[in-house]
């Protein structure tokens, strides 16, 4: 294995999981991942970390994928301490191992900046959802000031390298306005104390639309 390749399996996903620890990202976790409910789906589900948000009175099933089988292996620790049967899996967005219409919230936070089609993995997380289900979204992405924007495009060819494939200019509502959600926002801005290029964040809830 060359180095760049270790460095992708081992280093990186452990990296990335420390920056999606900082306080501040884990308070807007706090303040959206407890509105899930019902049979719950986490696309990108990492090592787990939002699991402790999660309110057992009102999550009746747990799945979830990720690509990397390394950080699925604590995702599943998590998930067996706290008593949850769970099926969380390998697997990539864009062709998500669940049938149709199987879930009532797909929690997807700091994901959409990372998969390869963004626009194929709204369509599978639509595919996924009941009819009246809610995607919770907590993303960073393309900031709404020209400058940092610019900035954004410039700096992501190197950045995307470093941070298994993150994007810093991908829109985030309008991407799931423009998929058929009806988004409810609840809430935007600049994470404080982090660099205005990976900073802006949105988060709320995208219904499936005709529901
Ligand atoms: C920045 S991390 C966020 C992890 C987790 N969602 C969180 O909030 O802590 C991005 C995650 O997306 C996963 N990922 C990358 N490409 C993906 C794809 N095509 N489908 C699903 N997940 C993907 C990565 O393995 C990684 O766990």
């Amino acid at each position: 294995m060359g180095l760049e390749s270790w460095y992708d399996a081992h280093v990186m996903p452990r990296l990335v999981t420390l920056a999606c620890s900082q306080g501040q990202i884990m308070k807007r976790r706090s303040m959206l991942v407890p509105l899930a409910s019902g049979s719950v789906f986490e696309l990108g589900c990492g090592g787990g970390l939002n699991q402790q948000f999660y309110q057992d009175s009102l999550v009746s099933s747990f799945a979830g994928i990720d690509p990397h089988e390394g950080l699925l292996e604590d995702a599943r620790a998590h998930a067996r301490a706290r008593g949850w049967e769970n099926e969380i899996r390998a697997g990539v967005g864009e062709d998500i191992p669940f049938p149709a219409g199987q879930f009532d919230t797909v929690v997807c936070t700091y994901t959409l900046c990372s998969v390869d089609d963004p626009k194929k993995v709204l369509s599978e997380i639509k595919r996924v959802l009941k009819l009246g289900g809610r995607m919770l979204f907590l993303e960073h992405g393309k900031a709404p000031d020209e400058n940092v924007h610019q900035w954004q495009e410039r700096i992501e060819p190197y950045w995307k390298r470093m941070a298994g494939g993150c994007h810093l200019t991908r829109p985030i509502g309008s991407a799931l306005r423009g998929a058929g959600f009806e988004v409810e926002p609840l809430g935007q801005g600049y994470l404080p104390k982090t660099p205005r290029i990976a900073g802006w964040m949105e988060w709320g809830v995208a219904r499936k639309a005709g529901a």
